[in-house]
């Protein structure tokens, strides 16, 4: 059985997105940073997050009626690392938006207002799943990427001159999960489907 050092850096292979999930609770705004949301279910639309089980402030998110993820943006790292400092303030270098109880941080690729549906103890973490009320997200915005325990940017070759990764058939398109997502792969000047090739970049 592998030991938690080792399983931690090869879970750290996987790369991430890094999302802050925030929420008002009792005039306070409370929040924390994770790496492992997934997108769970489209009907009805659920995510999940998985919580540390001594997190001292999911307890406390949790109780709030709606709650904020905010997919933060490349450029964003330092918030993300706000987010799970142990200081009391962690918003109080952030510009935010509140709707309802849910904040979100200003800034990121996407936004999520969700309710808690469910949780699953796994361990030492909390799975909680999420249910979604409204979405949306930025086009002009990439979003910020933890992988090897470090923060990255997708870095885009579009423009560069270099040939650009091609696409064979129409399946390769990635799944499309939001109504308004406008991401999907274009046509080059050949008529091929063109991806938008895009590399990871250390910060
Ligand atoms: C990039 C990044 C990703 C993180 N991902 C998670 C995560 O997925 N789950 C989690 O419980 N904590 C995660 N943390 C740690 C939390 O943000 C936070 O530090 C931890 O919950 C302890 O604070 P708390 O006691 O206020 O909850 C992450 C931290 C960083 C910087």
């Amino acid at each position: 059985m592998a030991d938690p050092a080792t399983l931690r850096t090869v879970f750290a292979q996987f790369p991430a997105g890094v999302v802050a999930v925030c929420a008002l609770v009792d005039s306070e705004p409370r929040g924390l940073a994770v790496s492992t949301f997934t997108p769970v279910s489209l009907e009805p639309a659920l995510v999940s997050i998985c919580v540390q089980n001594t997190s001292s402030t999911w307890p406390v998110l949790r109780t709030a009626n709606r709650i904020g993820l905010s997919l933060l943006g490349s450029g964003q790292e330092d918030a993300a690392r706000a987010l799970s400092a142990r200081r009391a303030d962690r918003f109080a270098q952030m510009s935010l938006t509140r709707r309802g109880s849910a904040i979100f941080v200003d800034g990121g690729a996407a936004w999520i207002e969700a309710s808690l549906d469910g949780e699953v103890l796994a361990g030492d973490h909390t799975v909680a799943v999420l249910r979604i009320h409204g979405l949306g997200k930025r086009v002009d915005v990439n979003p910020l990427v933890f992988h090897d325990s470090r923060f990255r940017a997708l870095e885009s070759e579009n423009g560069s001159g270099r040939r650009q990764h091609v696409c064979a058939a129409a399946h390769d398109r990635p799944p499309q999960h939001a109504e308004n997502d406008d991401a999907g792969p274009r046509q080059d000047e050949t008529g091929a489907r063109v991806s938008d090739s895009r590399r990871l970049r250390v910060l």
